[in-house]
């Protein structure tokens, strides 16, 4: 068995009459880091609950006395306990016995002969589980007061976050204070009925994800085809079961979570398929010229360096990077002639050079993870004075992350040989960055260069 954390410092309590096999337990939990408790029957267990704080509870379903099942029961029906995730284990493990564990109220239902690593995927899975809810945000939506009152109560009796409102149009104010991971919505209500919050949140990009379930007194299998094919995600008649109710409100958000899993992993491999095919560009631009080997990464790693002295965010570190690696692209469609005259270029071939952002902005255009560093690449040139190009901008109308990605270029294009001169000194380099602070690069950026003491990358 390997180590868990999803146990480390939890108490659990072991609910079994064989003092073998909690001993058993016992041993295999302390590896998992967990503080464990026992009790030899059910009554033993809900006097160990009352007295402490039990983070789950695993119990046999074939206690003497209260057995496994009714000491659920209890515990779910009690608002103080009703948070305690319950495993129930029981040799019996036929689809009927599962069911009455499930409908007493346990997280799982596992089988004694279960191998020790499911038993650790259960047990992790669970735990998952009860931390998800603890973080998750219900947002109910009913005219009824005292269907609100039901359904949040019982939403946060099993540890669920709860915001509540009386109509559609209530619940898209919600909607502008936080971003809630299910909407439970009534049908019929005045104002905004449930149907047209449905619509209304399906044409919203950051609220047309999360699943929207339905409870309503309306039983026509007419209506509830309609609003599964509108979108609805799970449907509930009134009156029902709160129990029912919140084994559909877990089902939804496990499910959920599952497909952001899914999202998140599919976003990452995108993503290093796509950092995959800048290196290539990069270094396909860079074999051209021997002078210029090494210049993208490393401005990309100045760059970092000066946004990260800024305090920017983890999103915009990672466009910079990116932005930085690639903000020379478009010199792919500047000829070889140009690109590598050792002399003074005419006034015709500096404007053709100076068209490299916009060629550079237009590859990227076509690839849609790529369209945030669009900024960086095209306006890595502009200068603050408005000298410089393709727009000349001047001063904020330059986004700050090219601000910062010119710092870094010029740092770079100082420090580096070309063909025309060796590149300068650092401490010379130092020197002209301060002349141009202000004028040409950001005094800001440029600050934030020097706080963070930047030094030549070789
Ligand atoms: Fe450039």
């Amino acid at each position: 068995m390997n180590n868990s954390s999803a146990l480390t410092g939890k108490k659990v309590l072991i609910a079994d009459v064989s003092l073998a096999v909690r001993k058993l337990m016992v041993l295999k939990l302390k590896k998992f880091g967990a503080q464990v408790l026992e009790a030899g029957n059910g009554l033993e267990a809900l006097e160990a609950v009352g007295r402490e704080e039990i983070d789950l509870l695993i119990s046999d379903v074939d206690l003497p006395g209260l057995d496994g099942l009714e000491l659920c029961r209890k515990l779910k029906s009690n608002e103080v306990t009703r948070q305690i995730p319950v495993i129930l284990v029981s040799m019996l493990d036929t689809d009927a016995d599962f069911e009455r564990g499930y409908q007493a109220g346990a997280s799982t239902y596992i089988s004694k002969n279960i191998s020790e690593n499911d038993l650790q995927e259960q047990i992790e899975r669970v735990m998952a589980q009860v931390e998800r809810q603890r973080q998750s945000l219900i947002l109910v939506v009913d005219d009824s007061i005292t269907m609100l009152k039901l359904v949040e109560t019982g939403l946060a009796r099993s540890g669920f976050n709860v915001i509540t409102a009386k109509s559609g149009r209530e619940a898209i104010d919600r909607l502008q204070e936080s971003k809630p991971d299910i909407i439970v919505s009534d049908l019929d209500m005045p104002e905004m009925n449930g149907q047209e919050f449905l619509s209304w949140l399906l044409t919203q990009p950051q609220f047309a994800k999360i699943p929207f379930m339905i409870m309503s007194a309306n039983s026509e299998k007419s209506i509830m085809k309609k609003m599964v094919q509108q979108g609805a995600a799970s449907y509930m008649v009134k009156p029902f079961n709160i129990d029912q109710f919140i084994f559909t409100v877990e089902r939804l958000l496990s499910e959920q979570f599952q497909l952001l899993l899914k999202e998140r992993e599919r976003l990452e491999l995108e993503r290093s398929g796509l950092l995959g095919t800048i290196t290539a560009l990069v270094q396909a631009l860079e074999a051209r010229d021997n002078y210029t080997s090494g210049h993208s990464k490393r401005v990309a790693a100045y760059s970092r360096q000066i946004g990260e002295h800024m305090g920017l965010d983890h999103d915009q570190l990672d466009t910079l990077l990116i932005g930085g690696k690639l903000h020379d692209i478009g010199k792919i469609g500047v000829p070889d002639a140009l690109l590598l005259k050792p002399g003074k270029l005419s006034d015709e071939e500096i404007a053709q050079f100076r068209f490299h952002p916009s060629i550079g902005a237009e590859i990227l255009t076509a690839i849609p993870s790529l369209i945030p560093m669009i900024e960086v690449v095209l306006y890595h040139h502009e200068r603050i004075d408005g000298l410089g190009y393709p727009r000349g901008l001047t001063g904020d109308q330059i986004p700050l992350l090219a601000r910062i990605c010119g710092v870094a270029d010029c740092f770079d294009a100082l420090t580096s040989d070309r063909p025309y001169r060796s590149g300068f000194e650092q401490e010379k380099a130092y020197e002209i960055i301060q002349e141009v602070r202000g004028t040409q690069l950001c005094a800001n950026c440029v600050d934030a260069f020097f706080d963070a003491k930047i030094q030549v990358i070789r």
